[in-house]
């Protein structure tokens, strides 16, 4: 339980895919502006250590399992018996088990511009989805799609019966955007901005808010994973470098707190002006 007052002064807010990187930061400043962080991921231990930081509770959730989300949920009803906001930020680039297609796609990308400035056509080509597996293009939809499905429907039975409560979703620049390569996680974040204005129709009459965040490229372990790519992506940012994940987590708060009171159903993309309209 929190004593200072702040932004979110009360508040219970679920975090999925918390343990690091955005979620985590996430959690961290909820937790300064007053909320009771829940940190959620795919291992109890993994959510441990923040979550006795933060004074919050941590819970293993695989956002792809429908009956784990129900309990997980469950459980929150019945220790807290309110739920005000809830993050869906769990999620894969599908790109972490194959450094051999990040290298490739540098690669292609440095020869492809290399023959456009020589005046030349591509001479080589990605490919990438001639590649993809079944199993990898399910995998993925499975995390952003149903994760935030399923997380969402268990939240609205808190939220719904108490008129109150904010839904964050962590889309991309790439559900705009588009980005070579990565066909199952643009279509993903763009269905992510589907739902996101379906839900916020939908629960506007309840009092509860949906946005989501398309952040630009940020410095996680998911970005790590880029290696040769990142300087490439610096440089063609216009601020000239990649963000930290408190440019994301200011944005968070803001949606959650009572200062986007008149916001839902969009979009807010803090990006190094990467992409410039949303
Ligand atoms: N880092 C970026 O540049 C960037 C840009 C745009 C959008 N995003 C989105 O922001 C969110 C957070 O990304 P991040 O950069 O912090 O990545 P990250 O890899 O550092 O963290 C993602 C977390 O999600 C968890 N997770 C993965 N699968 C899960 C599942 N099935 N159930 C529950 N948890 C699961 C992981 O264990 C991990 O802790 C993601 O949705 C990502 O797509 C990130």
């Amino acid at each position: 339980m929190t004593t200072h007052e702040g932004r979110l002064a009360g508040k219970v807010a679920l975090i999925t895919g918390a343990a690091r990187g955005l979620g985590a930061q996430i959690a961290r400043r909820f937790h300064d502006e007053g909320a009771t962080p829940i940190i959620t991921d795919l291992s109890e231990s993994a959510c441990r250590e923040l979550a006795d930081e933060l004074g919050g509770d941590a819970f293993a959730l695989d956002v792809t399992q429908s009956a784990a989300v129900t309990e997980v949920f469950a459980k929150v009803a019945a220790n807290h018996g309110r739920l005000d906001i809830l993050v869906n930020n769990a999620g894969i680039s599908g790109m972490e088990d194959r450094p051999e297609e990040v290298q490739r796609g540098y690669d292609i990308a440095m020869a492809q511009m290399a023959d456009t400035m020589a005046g030349n056509p591509p001479s080589v080509h990605p490919d990438v989805t001639l590649r993809t597996t079944d199993q990898d293009w399910h995998r993925v939809l499975a995390v952003h799609l149903d994760g935030t499905f399923f997380c969402t429907r268990e939240a609205m039975r808190i939220m719904g019966p108490k008129r109150s409560g904010a839904i964050i979703n962590l889309s991309s620049i790439m559900g705009t955007s588009g980005g070579s390569g990565a066909s199952a996680y643009c279509a993903a974040k763009a269905g992510i901005l589907g739902l996101t204005r379906a839900h916020a129709r939908e629960f506007v009459s309840q009092g509860i808010r949906v946005n989501a965040i398309a952040p630009g490229w940020i410095e996680t372990a998911m970005t790590d994973a880029l290696g040769p790519m990142r300087p490439l992506i610096a440089a063609q940012t216009p601020m000239g470098r990649m963000g930290d994940t408190d440019d994301i987590a200011w944005a968070a708060v803001y949606l959650a707190s009572e200062e986007a009171k008149f916001v839902t159903g969009q979009v807010l993309s803090p990006n190094g002006g990467w992409y410039m309209s949303q």
